[in-house]
């Protein structure tokens, strides 16, 4: 499979990544908003994770707060004895209760929680080691951020992680973490109908690699939930919360859709499926994206390393895509 390096880093992963959100299975905010994917099979999710080894996938992103701890239970379940074969991206700063399976109460940006934190999810994965650890508060604050940089660098040189980055969409908070010689990512919401342009050239001129969270749309651009399809309880976009506007009334919200389906014939060109096309799409537009893709089945792992198979999507077709959605 092909390769990708994640920034100034030496640490080499697949171009394709695995995101290990929805295999945490159910849990909630203190409001009781369901912040999981609908229930889960964790034998399936195992076999997900085995198969998508097994096809070339090394790097798989997950987090502390997913399902409360499940999904690093998991992931570390499955790929125990394979350590060094995988590179393991997780993250820190949301507080959680495991025991009722719930959020909050809001997040903690002290260091001394980053290194609890941290402890925390190295037994979880049943490792001693974390490739990569991101601060996972999109919108936390630049000063906390600075003293937080400084405690991921001790965590390097203590050889607990070997490099780190912000989840963030802003690049002023990406270039505050980037100060720091051991950031090596930026993670992005990123996909074919929500570009990150600013957040790109950045990674282009720190030397960052960039991390696509939401590279599918959270389920937009494999088309399967396009209006009239009907999400289960207790999945996040069953009863969206504010910020996640993709998702409406059960279903993808119609501007959505339609910027979906006109775009749709480039990206299942050549025999693509949709969210093989949204995948090449990233591809193609950045030597520096590794696209993360919420995976929960065997079937999904083989489908989404299939689209390697195809490459990128060409430079004319980028072009087009820019045209029909009048970016
Ligand atoms: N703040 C953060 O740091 C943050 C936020 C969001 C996400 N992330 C990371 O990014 C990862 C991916 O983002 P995401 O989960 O938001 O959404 P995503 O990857 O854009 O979409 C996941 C959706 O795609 C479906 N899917 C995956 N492969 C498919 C295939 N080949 N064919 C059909 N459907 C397929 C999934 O299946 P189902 O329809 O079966 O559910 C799910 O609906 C997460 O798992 C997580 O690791 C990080």
């Amino acid at each position: 499979m092909e390769k990708r390096t994640l920034g100034r880093s030496d640490i080499a992963v697949s171009a394709l990544g695995f995101g290990c959100w929805a295999i945490g299975g159910e849990w909630q905010g203190g409001d009781g908003q369901p912040l999981g994917w609908g229930a889960v099979d964790d034998a399936e999710s195992e076999r997900a994770i085995l198969r998508a080894i097994e096809l070339g996938v090394t790097f798989f992103d997950t987090a502390d707060v997913y399902g409360t701890g499940h999904s690093e239970e998991v992931l570390g379940r499955a790929v125990a004895g394979r350590r060094s074969e995988v590179v393991i991206a997780s993250k820190w700063g949301n507080l959680f209760d495991a025991g009722t399976r719930t959020a909050g109460p809001g997040p903690d940006v002290t260091p001394g929680y980053a290194r609890r934190a941290l402890t925390d999810t190295l037994r979880r994965l049943s490792t001693d080691y974390l490739d990569l650890y991101q601060f996972h508060i999109n919108e936390g604050p630049l000063d906390a951020a600075a003293e937080l940089r400084d405690a991921c660098e001790e965590f390097v040189a203590e050889g607990l992680i070997r490099a780190y980055g912000w989840s963030t969409d802003d690049p002023e908070r990406a270039r505050l973490f980037a100060q720091g010689p051991h950031c090596a990512t930026v993670q992005m919401n990123c996909n074919v109908l929500q570009d990150a342009p600013d957040m790109l050239a950045l990674c282009d001129e720190l030397n960052l690699a960039a991390i696509n969270r939401g590279p599918l749309a959270m389920g937009v651009l494999t088309g399967k939930y396009a209006s009239g399809a009907a999400l289960p309880s207790g999945d996040i976009r069953a009863t969206p919360p504010p910020w996640l506007t993709l998702f409406r009334d059960g279903g993808v919200a119609p501007e959505w859709q339609a910027r979906f389906d006109a775009v749709r014939d480039i990206l299942t060109s050549g025999g693509r499926t949709p969210a093989q096309g949204a995948l090449a799409w990233l591809w193609a537009r950045s030597p520096r994206t590794v696209p993360i893709p919420g995976i929960r089945t065997v079937a999904q792992a083989e489908q989404n390393a299939g689209a390697l198979r195809f490459g990128p999507l060409t430079a004319e077709q980028m072009k087009e895509i820019e045209t029909l959605l009048g970016r």
